[in-house]
């Protein structure tokens, strides 16, 4: 089988460079291009760090985007708390080799679903879903070329962790996840449900150290950072990897669960604006729009990314 081929939106944040580093870890998929938006810090940021993920990969080849650096209607919200100043805290930082593309993420993302065959392009957001939408406004023929949206987003059961309602990356943007989500594109969605059970605890981190290539002692150095927020406020070993998950599901769905559902987003509410209004147990006649995903195997999932970012 050709290896699949994917487009990863992305704010880098350490969770987010783990997932860039499982996709470029695995033959069975093939980066084709990294957009970044603006998200846990301001694009500028996350355009470099996106890079800087690639080349600390050794994958200079790899194009990446800088695409819209404010959500569609509302001011950006950061996340500087949970990923420090930098976006990746924790990570040796220097000067990228490779250039940022001259075009527009937006741009990309179209072109390459009108180029390729049709559903055989995976979106992969990590991030707000700022560019997804822009993409989805500005050319609507491409949301039946999508192979589909493995997406990262929301909680139900969990609630949320930027406000008691909501999920970060749905939070910054309400307005342009309601866009995706009512799309009509195949989508998979990765709640808090599921991350908060992928837990860096220290023996995992330790294991990922001991692989002793450049890409996981960079990635156990960040983890190591980034749980210190997370340990306090969940009062867990370790915090929640959150946007690798999209990536395994890609590699194994197996190791999840999960079930069609219709979301819909709020986007009007002060007390409860970007919240993802799941029906888990179907009380509604609105029609699923998504599979969503709720249990993970966390061992399997550790031992699959461990593994693969040592190959690196
Ligand atoms: C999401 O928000 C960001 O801080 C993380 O990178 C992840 O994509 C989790 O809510
Ligand atoms: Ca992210």
């Amino acid at each position: 089988m050709p290896p699949r081929k994917i487009i990863i939106d992305t704010d880098p944040g350490q969770d987010d460079a783990a997932a860039i580093m499982l996709a470029l870890a695995s033959p069975e998929l093939e980066v084709i291009g990294i957009t970044a938006v603006a998200g846990n810090v301001p694009l500028e940021l996350t355009a470099r760090n996106a890079r800087i993920v690639a080349e600390i990969c050794g994958r200079t080849d790899i194009r990446i985007f800088a695409g819209a650096d404010a959500p569609l209607e509302r001011k950006l919200v950061t996340a500087e708390h949970v990923h420090g100043k930098t976006g990746l805290d924790g990570v040796t930082l220097f000067e990228p080799v490779r250039p940022l593309e001259t075009g527009h993420a937006v741009d990309f993302i179209i072109e390459m679903l009108r180029r390729e065959p049709e559903n055989s392009v995976t979106l992969c957001p990590l991030g707000p879903l700022t560019n997804i939408a822009m993409a989805l406004e500005r050319a609507p023929d491409i949301a039946a070329r999508i192979e589909q949206i493995v997406l990262m987003g929301g909680g139900y059961f969990e609630g949320g962790n930027i406000t008691p309602a909501a999920e970060f990356n749905i939070y910054v943007d309400p307005e342009a996840a309601a866009l995706v989500f009512g799309c009509g594109t195949p989508i998979t969605m990765m709640p808090l449900d599921v991350t908060h059970k992928v837990l860096t605890t220290r023996a995992r981190v330790e294991r990922l150290r001991a692989n002793g290539n450049r890409a996981s002692v960079e990635m156990a150095n960040m983890l190591e950072f980034y749980e210190r927020f997370d340990e306090e406020k969940y009062g867990t070993d370790g915090g929640p990897l959150h946007d690798p998950t999209v990536i395994a599901w890609l590699l194994d769905p197996e190791m999840f669960t999960g079930r069609e559902c219709n979301v819909e987003i709020e986007t009007k509410s002060d007390l409860t604006l970007g919240a993802t209004v799941v029906d888990w147990w179907r009380v509604t006649e609105r029609t699923p729009n998504a599979f969503v995903a709720g249990g993970v195997d966390a061992e399997r999932f550790f031992d699959l990314f461990i593994d693969r970012v040592g190959r690196l």
